[in-house]
């Protein structure tokens, strides 16, 4: 009886996984789908802890001190975290909440492959390949997840540098190499020094995480987390195997398959392969940016009390944020100058391009702290629709993602990116502080085109500003 309920809690734990994730990709019912998710694994894990029962004893799980310490100090740890962490520093959350999936991953196949050391020591003639390859698994990419979200989140808080030298490259490779030829000895050769090699297959595998996430640019972080957390997903999965828990299994799969496809989503919205991101060292070698562009034009400026006449007078009016919006924590003032305008009889939309900032969704997260409304974010290809009828777009803080190159440089890093196309606007405003480059470290042609302006300055300082010179007119 106790198992048949302890299988509906597993089951409540799927099903509620699965709507949960698919409720996370609609901004309006996000909120919802992860409550909806975090619900059912509760419901999965206490189902675990009261009513599990060994197949062979019977004993229930017991060890209730230890497990519920545990959960207290971590649900403490997680929910301060969570509050406090400033949008601009979330993927570092990630990574490191990614990292410690990993490392649970690897500890089971720690813990396991003792268990199973002690059965081999007594019986070598039955070698448990099977156990010991799925053991195996969760240990290699538990290990190098763990290691390389501890780099990942070093490198995006600044405490870790960019580091690689000649060779790296063929160095990972051969180290990867060393990794798998162990872990097959070891599946297919009975020995008696198993407890070494499986150590050296840990330790050789933390050493590849660090490697493999060294070299790669501090500003494709995301992507790599996005990576990351798929290989956690697959390594938590192999304890579902070990364990024979549904749950786990089913969780594992989803979370190891959402991450690859948001991971294969960014490379197309950047318009690059996975390659290019783990050994291209992207904008790296790019031009830097200046007050020339590369065909000698020069840029015009313009006023506060110019761009407050011109938005006010306008019908239609696109904001296009981009990362320098989230820099400047802008998205309140943002929002205060979209109701003003709003006020004054002027339609006002957002344009939010699939990879402006610096994470997936990083624009509709920002601007839904600021209770923008959701009906009032375009996607790219509507935005791009209703740019021709637009009187004024205002891009603030974006810079690649309205980068002209990429439609019409073939030469461009960023040739072949889908981008907003603001330059069929009417009159084109752009916020930033200086002429200096985005992301991709590139020169944006669109700053010297006739239709645009430079209103220099920190986003939030100029929203500000600009509020008051419109309430003033
Ligand atoms: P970027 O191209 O990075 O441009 C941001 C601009 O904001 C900079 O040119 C900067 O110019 C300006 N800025 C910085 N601080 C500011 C402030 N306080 N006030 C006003 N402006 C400020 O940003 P984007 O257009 O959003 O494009 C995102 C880039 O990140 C793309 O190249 C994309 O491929 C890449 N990327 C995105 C993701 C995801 S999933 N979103 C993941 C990895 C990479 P100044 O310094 O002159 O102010």
């Amino acid at each position: 009886m106790e198992f048949s309920i302890l299988t509906l809690c597993y089951l409540i734990g799927s099903v509620t996984f699965i709507v949960g994730l698919k409720m996370l990709s609609n901004p309006a019912s996000a909120r919802k789908g992860n409550l909806v998710a975090a619900v059912g694994m509760t419901i999965a894990i206490l189902g675990t802890i009261f009513l599990y029962k060994d197949s062979e004893t019977g004993h229930p799980l017991g060890n209730y001190p230890w497990i519920f310490g545990g959960l207290i100090i971590g649900a403490i740890v997680g929910t301060l975290a969570a509050k406090r962490v400033k949008m601009t520093a979330m993927p570092e959350m990630v990574s490191l909440f990614n990292g410690m999936g990993g490392a649970c991953a690897a500890l089971i196949s720690l813990i396991e492959f003792n268990h199973l050391s002690h059965e081999l020591e007594i019986n070598m003639d039955g070698w448990p390949s099977g156990k010991l390859l799925i053991i195996l698994l969760g240990l290699i990419i538990g290990s190098v997840s763990f290691a390389g979200s501890i780099i990942a989140w070093g490198k995006l808080n600044g405490s870790i540098k960019d580091f690689s030298f000649k060779g790296q490259h063929i160095f990972n490779i051969v180290l990867l190499l060393v990794i798998l030829g162990l872990a097959a000895y070891l599946i297919v050769v009975p020995t008696t020094s198993a407890l070494l090699v499986f150590y050296i297959i840990f330790a050789l595998s933390l050493l590849y995480g660090v490697f493999f996430v060294f070299p790669i640019g501090g500003a494709d972080m995301p992507v790599v987390i996005s990576l990351l957390n798929s290989f956690t997903g697959v390594a938590a999965a192999c304890g579902g195997f070990l364990y024979d828990n549904k749950v786990m299994l089913t969780g594992g799969i989803l979370v190891g398959a959402a991450g690859t496809l948001l991971t294969i989503l960014m490379c197309k919205a950047m318009n690059r392969s996975l390659k290019n991101v783990l050994i291209g060292s992207f904008g790296a070698t790019a031009s830097g940016g200046g007050q020339s562009s590369a065909s000698g034009g020069t840029y015009k400026e313009i006023s506060l009390s110019d761009t407050a006449v011109v938005m006010s007078y306008a019908s239609r009016v696109m904001i296009v944020p981009g990362y320098g919006l989230a820099v400047a924590q802008a998205q309140h003032a943002c929002h205060e100058l979209e109701k003003l305008l709003t006020e004054k009889g002027v339609e006002v939309s957002y344009a939010i391009h699939p990879v402006a900032g610096r994470m997936p969704g990083h624009m509709n997260v920002l601007l839904a702290e600021a209770d923008v409304s959701y009906d009032k974010l375009m996607e790219m290809e509507q935005a791009n629709d209703l740019f021709a009828n637009t009187d004024v777009v205002l891009v603030l803080g974006a810079n690649d993602v309205v980068n002209p190159a990429a439609k019409s440089d073939p030469a461009s890093p960023i040739y072949g990116m889908p981008i907003l196309d603001v330059e069929a606007a009417k009159h084109c405003i752009i916020n930033k502080r200086s002429m200096k480059p985005g992301y991709a470290g590139i020169e944006n042609e669109l700053f010297f085109r006739p239709k645009s302006s430079m209103l220099f300055g920190d986003a939030k300082k100029v929203l500000q500003d600009l509020i008051a010179e419109i309430k003033s007119l």
